[in-house]
C-alpha cells in the first residue's frame, strides 16, 4: 500500500539529526553534544501549576486559540519583553509548540508554485512542510555573510513566486542573530510588497550581547511570529508555542489550527499562563548559566584553531571543519569512534551545512570540558596525520 501514499510525504527525509543520533545510540562512553534542548528543569513554580490543574479537573477542551486568561497573559509579557502589541482576543495562537505554529502558518499562507526564502544553514523544521504544500523552499547561502540572511540577499532571491521569507534568528543551528538595522533593511526591502515574513523568534530570550529585536516592530501587517516556552522555560515537553499574526491573517491560521488540534494541552495551557505571569525572568538564570558556556566554548575552538563565527543567541555553536579535507558526516562519525564525542554534522541543516558540525553547550560545563578535550586531542592527531600525508612519509 505504501505506494499508494502522497508522494510528497513519502519524499520526507528522517531528519540529519534523527539519523545521527541513532548512531550515536549504538556507542558507548560517548560524551553527546547534540542535544537542541535546555539542560534545565521546567521551574518548579510551573510544575506546580500543572499539578494544581490536574487536581482541579482542569483537562477539558480549551478555546481553539487557548484560553483567554493566558492569551491575554501572553500578550502582557510580549508587550514588556518586546514592545508587542497584538490583540489577546483575534491576534494570538496558543499552539502545541512552535512547530505546530510553523505549520499552521505554513499551510495557511502557501499554496503549490509559491516560493519561501530561508537562510541556510537551517534548522530542519520548515522544508518539509513547505513541501508538503507543494510550494518551494528557496535556501540562500549566508556562509560568507556571517549566517545572516541580509536584505541584499534577500533581494537576490525574490522572484514574482515569492510568497514568504522565513526569519530564524537566534539562529538553529549558528547561534546568528540579526541587529534592528539589519532587520529594519530587510522590513524596507519587503514593506508593501506581496511577501509574508515568518519570523521564527523561539530563542528570543537567550541572546548574550545585546536584547532581541523583532521585525514585526517594523513589518507588522507582513509578520507572522512564532514563539513559545519551549527554550526560555525549558518547556519542550509540554507543548506550548506563540503565534501572533494581524487579525486578518491569524484568523484564518485559526481553522487551519482548529483542524488540526483543536487547542493545546489544558494542563500545558495553565503551566503557561503560570510560566508567563510569574516567570518573567525564569530565562534570566539559565541565559546566565549559557553565556558562561559559549564563552569557554568559544575560547576552546578558537584556541584548537578552528574558524568560528561567535554566536550571540540560542545554545548552538557551528564551527567550520573545512580544514579536515572531510563531509561533515565522515568528520562526525570519525570523532565519534575515535574519540568518542558526538556533534550533529553540519549537512543536517541543509547543503549550505556541508563542511561545519553543530556543538550544542546546553550541558553542563563539565561535560563540554570532557567533550572540548577529547575533540582537542583528536582535532591534533588528524592535523598530525594530514602533515604526515602531506610530507609524504
Ligand atoms: C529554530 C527552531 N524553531 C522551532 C523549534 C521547535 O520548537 P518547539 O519544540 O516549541 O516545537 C526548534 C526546536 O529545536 C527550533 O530550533
Amino acid at each position: 500500500m505504501e505506494h499508494l501514499l502522497n508522494p510528497k510525504a513519502r519524499e520526507i527525509e528522517i531528519s540529519g539529526i534523527r539519523k545521527f543520533s541513532n548512531l550515536v545510540a549504538q556507542h558507548e562512553d560517548v560524551i553527546s553534544l547534540t542535544i537542541g534542548q535546555p539542560d534545565f528543569f521546567t521551574p518548579h513554580h510551573v510544575k506546580a501549576a500543572a499539578k494544581k490543574a490536574i487536581d482541579e479537573n482542569v483537562t477539558s477542551y480549551t478555546p481553539n486559540a487557548g484560553y483567554l486568561e493566558l492569551r491575554q497573559a501572553v500578550q502582557l509579557y510580549m508587550k514588556k519583553k518586546a514592545d508587542f502589541n497584538y490583540d489577546a482576543e483575534s491576534e494570538i495562537i496558543i499552539t502545541t509548540g512552535a512547530s505546530q505554529a510553523i505549520d499552521a502558518a505554513f499551510r495557511t499562507i502557501l499554496s503549490p508554485g509559491d516560493e519561501v526564502i530561508m537562510p541556510g544553514p537551517i534548522y530542519p523544521g520548515y522544508e518539509p512542510i513547505i513541501n508538503l504544500c507543494g510550494a518551494k523552499p528557496v535556501i540562500v547561502d549566508t556562509t560568507s555573510h556571517g549566517f545572516k540572511l541580509t536584505a541584499r540577499l534577500i533581494e537576490d532571491a525574490l522572484t514574482p513566486n515569492t510568497k514568504c521569507v522565513v526569519l530564524p534568528y537566534p539562529s538553529n543551528p549558528t547561534g546568528v542573530t540579526l541587529s534592528e538595522e539589519e532587520l529594519k533593511s530587510i522590513a524596507a526591502l519587503l514593506k508593501g510588497r506581496n511577501v509574508f515574513v515568518l519570523s521564527d523568534e523561539i530563542y528570543s530570550e537567550l541572546t548574550y550581547d545585546r536584547p532581541h529585536y523583532s521585525i514585526a516592530t517594523h513589518l507588522r501587517d507582513q509578520t507572522i511570529v512564532i514563539n513559545g516556552l519551549s527554550k526560555s522555560h525549558s518547556m519542550t515537553g509540554w507543548r506550548i508555542g506563540f503565534l501572533f499574526a494581524p487579525k486578518d491573517i491569524a484568523k484564518h491560521i485559526l481553522k487551519v489550527h482548529q483542524y488540526n488540534v483543536s487547542c493545546a494541552s489544558s494542563i500545558s495551557q495553565k503551566a503557561a499562563l503560570e510560566a508567563v505571569t510569574n516567570g518573567f525572568d525564569d530565562a534570566l538564570i539559565m541565559r546566565e548559566q549559557y553565556k558562561k558556556r559559549l564563552d569557554y566554548v568559544y575560547d576552546r575552538l578558537v584556541s584548537m584553531g578552528l574558524d568560528v563565527v561567535k554566536p550571540s543567541g540560542a545554545f548552538y555553536i557551528f564551527p567550520s571543519i573545512k580544514s579536515f579535507g572531510m563531509s561533515s558526516f565522515d568528520f562526525s562519525m570519525a570523532l565519534l569512534e575515535d574519540a568518542g564525542v558526538a556533534l550533529v554534522p553540519g549537512s543536517s541543516f541543509s547543503k549550505y551545512g556541508e563542511g561545519y558540525v553543530r556543538l550544542s553547550f546546553a550541558y553542563s560545563l563539565d561535560t563540554l570540558r570532557e567533550g572540548l578535550d577529547r575533540l582537542e586531542l583528536f582535532v591534533l592527531k588528524k592535523r598530525e596525520s594530514m602533515q604526515t600525508i602531506n610530507n609524504g612519509v
